[in-house]
């Protein structure tokens, strides 16, 4: 039996299912199950675990804008900076999500797609950690190729996370499970930032445009500095996706099909800093949303499609980007939990689609697996993160081109609520009953806000 499982069985052995206990026994004092269990009863004086040290810390925010700056001129003290930076923040950061897993209730963490998510955090923790300082670009060689394989091992998580929290759901307050997703969502893209950020960086430096032993120059033409697109510009990330989208939904429903048209409107000219990816995810997942309610609700009417109308208006702070459909609005029984990652009558659904397809659940292969290239159909920009899951749309449009297009996890929204807040942003839905939605996307455009890794509600306790 691995680590993991071990943890879990021995805290099985103290606590009645549903009871909240943390495990307070080291992970590394772990051999077998019997000291598991031995280790599970240990008095509080017992020094503490690996993990409570690294709960211990607290994580170090970062800003678009920091990030930006530190990669524009590099050297190799500062990718060696780097990546002790990384070497610290990711375990740091993985270890605060392990200790919320272990407080969640024990029938949560038995779920068989939670606990595998569990067992991934623990090995990559116990990895991380014990990765000795880096010294010179050899040890930085080595670690980046732990952290590319870090990554495509995780490449499953938000599936699973996704169908796990579907399965517990009675288990839990629903608020609860939100909040849980919510902030182990964000850690994970706070992370996946992080490690890729670096392995771009150390991409750079090993490539051969660059001379390290030559002054650092920051050259103002750049586009990008490591995953950081320095000057997106809104409409052309609307024009990009609602192509892609467009393609997408006509292979899905038939090229018979008439397709709503994109009208794009406003300060056509607004760029800011962002991480393409992550923007691309967003505003797919919102096209794709107008576009499929305005097909749904004119299925059988021979009148032209009514387009979607996107507006961009940009302000001293903030590039704000609406995009207005005629689908109808959101159904009054949906619209309560809209924001959820567990409740509500289209998860329902989807459970009930997931179970129809035993080897999906079994898998995973066709939940469009981050890090897997046949999945980046609707990837646009020539420069794609290579493992990025948010060019992954789990239960988005790109899944419609393998799989029938009602199998979605359904996480789409809210998944693209923490990307927008995760950069100081807002996702606001506006349904209007009957005649259709207005989603409004904020974005913060100068990127001085820190990365947002707790929710409102944790922000407010
Ligand atoms: C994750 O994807 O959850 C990770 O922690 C990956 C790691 C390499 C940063």
């Amino acid at each position: 039996m691995n680590v993991g499982k071990r943890a879990l069985f021995a805290c099985s052995r103290q606590c009645r299912a549903g009871a909240r206990v943390p495990l307070q026994f080291s992970i590394r004092a772990v051999p077998s199950r019997r000291h598991a269990h031995a280790a599970a009863v240990a008095p509080a004086w017992r020094p503490s675990s690996a993990l409570d040290e690294w709960v211990q810390r607290e994580a170090r925010p970062i800003s678009l804008r920091q990030l930006t700056f530190f990669g524009r001129s590099l050297t190799e003290s500062r990718l060696l900076d780097s990546a002790n930076y990384c070497r610290l923040e990711l375990p740091t950061r993985i270890a605060h999500r392990l200790r919320d897993i272990q407080t969640l209730p024990y029938v949560v963490v038995a779920n068989p797609h939670l606990a595998h998510v569990y067992e991934l955090y623990l090995r990559a923790f116990e990895r991380f950690r014990r990765f000795p300082e880096i010294r010179s670009l050899d040890d930085n060689d080595k670690y980046c190729k732990v952290l590319e394989e870090t990554l495509k091992e995780h490449a499953t998580v938000i599936p699973r996370l996704a169908i796990g929290v579907l399965e517990v759901r009675g288990l839990m307050k629903p608020e609860e499970t939100d909040k849980f997703m919510n902030t182990i969502l964000r850690s994970r893209i706070s992370r996946r930032v992080i490690a890729e950020q670096h392995l771009a960086l150390t991409e750079t430096f090993n490539s051969p445009w660059h001379f390290p032993h030559a002054q650092p120059m920051h050259d103002p033409n750049a586009e990008s500095v490591g995953e950081i697109f320095l000057r997106c510009n809104a409409k052309e990330i609307v024009e990009r996706c609602g192509r892609t989208t467009q393609d997408l939904v006509k292979r899905a429903y038939g090229a018979h099909l008439d397709i709503p048209e994109i009208h794009i409107n406003g300060h056509l000219d607004a760029t800011f800093p962002y991480i393409l990816s992550h923007l691309e995810y967003i505003v797919g997942e919102l096209l794709r949303n107008s576009i499929q309610a305005v097909i749904e609700q004119r299925r059988f009417k021979d009148a032209k499609p009514p387009p979607i109308e996107v507006l961009i208006c940009e302000t001293a702070q903030h590039v704000i980007i609406r995009i207005s459909d005629q689908g109808g609005g959101i159904p009054n029984e949906v619209l309560p939990h809209l924001w959820s990652f567990s409740k509500g009558p289209r998860r329902e659904r989807r459970l009930e689609n997931l179970a129809r397809v035993p080897k999906l659940l079994g898998t995973m292969q066709e939940l469009h697996v981050p890090g897997d290239a046949s999945h980046e159909a609707h990837r646009t920009h020539a420069k794609k993160s290579k493992y990025s899951d948010s060019g992954q749309q789990y239960g988005s449009l790109t899944s419609l081109t393998s799989r029938p297009p009602d199998l979605r996890l359904g996480i789409g929204l809210p998944m693209s609520r923490v990307y927008s807040e995760y950069w100081a942003g807002s996702l606001e839905i506006h349904s209007l009953e009957g005649f259709g939605v207005d989603a409004f996307l904020q974005i913060s455009k100068l990127g001085n806000k820190n990365e947002r890794l707790t929710t409102r509600a944790t922000m407010d306790a």
